[in-house]
């Protein structure tokens, strides 16, 4: 626990002892991660569920910075079937794009580390754990298994490279069955065809500035999906896009999952998109999960009351209100979180228990999960 002084700042000296205090912890991670020729046993795995496309099983992603421990992530479990959407919504910073990163092990490191958990990655005839995966092993999975469609397309492209040579990068990166330059060609052309681009020949030789932000958010699931991914990230895909660029974009993803058969993890704090696009949603809360079940589940009997107030702050069309619902408060600061339910100090549905311990998961049903003392009395045990 860091020592403050009166005026609630670190110490020089303080913070000088937290920064050694990481470096130890963190070399000891690194040393691990860097290792040679590690045995594929080590991180191999086997689903628990063979029609899940990854698991995340009580995934804790910590950042030790010069301030403090930043719990991400702390403790989250949930699983991507094969084929389905899943929807990761919650308020900005609450670790949503930590979970996704520490599947991809793009964490910034050395002071982003998964410290507990796992990731079960099926790879069809086998499955691994990607926490535990060396770098060599990752850079193949990057890309090529899972891929990653990222929120701002201009930062996801080279602006001094043409769109064709950028996507052909990414084919050649992982080109297993050995196509020749006019193969790969015709494959991207076939990409930009897709996604929906009609002057493909055009495109192709374009640089990105030549594109408009939906054009390049189009080019960006392209190489996505270049290597036909089993599961593929997009991290607020349509944030950076005006409302009709993102009703056709998130058209075009709903359509290409089911011909490419992959699953998606999308993550956005936009309730009306996951309402459209997700078969099952999560719903995080500062570096947990507090609910989560299926579409149906989480939008017609909402049970956590940050659920209950995500949906009341979004506006419905039709609905004459003199001032949008918000929920009071802030989330709480993650270096220092309090021992009791994060969401207690901003709740205003509380009962008794809430003073207790953070609550555990209490099953509504088959499908639908929640942390919260008003569930106690479902319990089973
Ligand atoms: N490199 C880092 N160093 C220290 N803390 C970090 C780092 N990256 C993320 N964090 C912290 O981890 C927490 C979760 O961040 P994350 O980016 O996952 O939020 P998010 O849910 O994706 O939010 P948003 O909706 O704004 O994208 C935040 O408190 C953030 O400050
Ligand atoms: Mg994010």
């Amino acid at each position: 626990m860091a020592k403050k002084n009166s005026d609630g700042y670190l110490s020089a000296r303080e913070s000088r002892r937290i920064s050694r205090e990481n470096r130890k912890i963190t070399n000891e991670y690194e040393k691990k991660r860097k290792r040679k020729d590690v045995p594929e046993e080590e991180y191999l795995t086997t689903m628990h569920d063979p029609n899940n496309a990854v698991e995340f099983d009580n995934l804790h992603t910590y950042f030790f910075t010069d301030a403090g421990t930043v719990k991400a992530v702390d403790g989250v479990t949930y699983e991507v079937p094969i084929g389905k959407t899943v929807g990761v919504v919650g308020e900005s910073g609450c670790g949503k794009s930590v979970t996704s990163l520490s599947l991809m092990q793009l964490l910034q490191r050395p002071q982003g580390q998964v410290t507990d958990g796992e990731i079960r990655l099926n790879l069809g005839d086998k499955a691994y754990d990607v926490t535990k995966a060396p770098d060599e092993v990752l850079q193949k999975i990057r890309g090529n298994v899972v891929s990653m469609i990222f929120q701002e397309p201009m930062t996801a492209l080279n602006p001094v490279f043409r769109i064709g040579e950028q996507i052909e990068e990414v084919i050649s990166l992982h080109n297993e069955s050995g196509m020749n330059e006019a193969q790969m060609k015709a494959r991207t052309i076939e990409l930009l065809e897709m996604v929906g681009i009609a002057n493909s020949e055009g495109v192709y030789k374009m640089f990105p500035h030549e594109l408009s932000g939906g054009m390049r958010q189009r080019v960006v699931i392209a190489m996505a999906l270049a290597c036909n991914p089993r599961v593929i990230i997009a991290d607020e895909p349509t944030t950076a896009l005006d409302v009709t660029i993102q009703a056709q974009i998130l058209d075009l993803l709903r359509n290409l999952k089911d011909k490419i058969n992959s699953s998606i993890m999308f993550i956005t704090h936009d309730l009306g998109v996951i309402a459209e696009m997700a078969d099952y949603v999560v719903v995080m809360y500062a570096g947990r999960i507090v609910e989560k079940g299926t579409s149906d589940d989480i939008f017609h009997h909402p049970a956590h009351p940050y659920t209950i107030g995500l949906m009341a702050s979004k506006p419905v069309v039709g609905k004459k209100v003199d001032k949008l619902y918000s929920i009071p408060g802030k989330v709480p600061n993650p270096i220092n979180m309090p021992n009791y339910c994060y969401f207690k100090d901003r709740c205003e549905m509380c009962v008794e228990g809430c003073d207790g311990a953070y609550p555990c998961e209490v099953k509504l049903s088959d499908t639908h999960f929640v942390s919260c003392y008003r569930y106690y009395d479902k319990k089973e045990d």
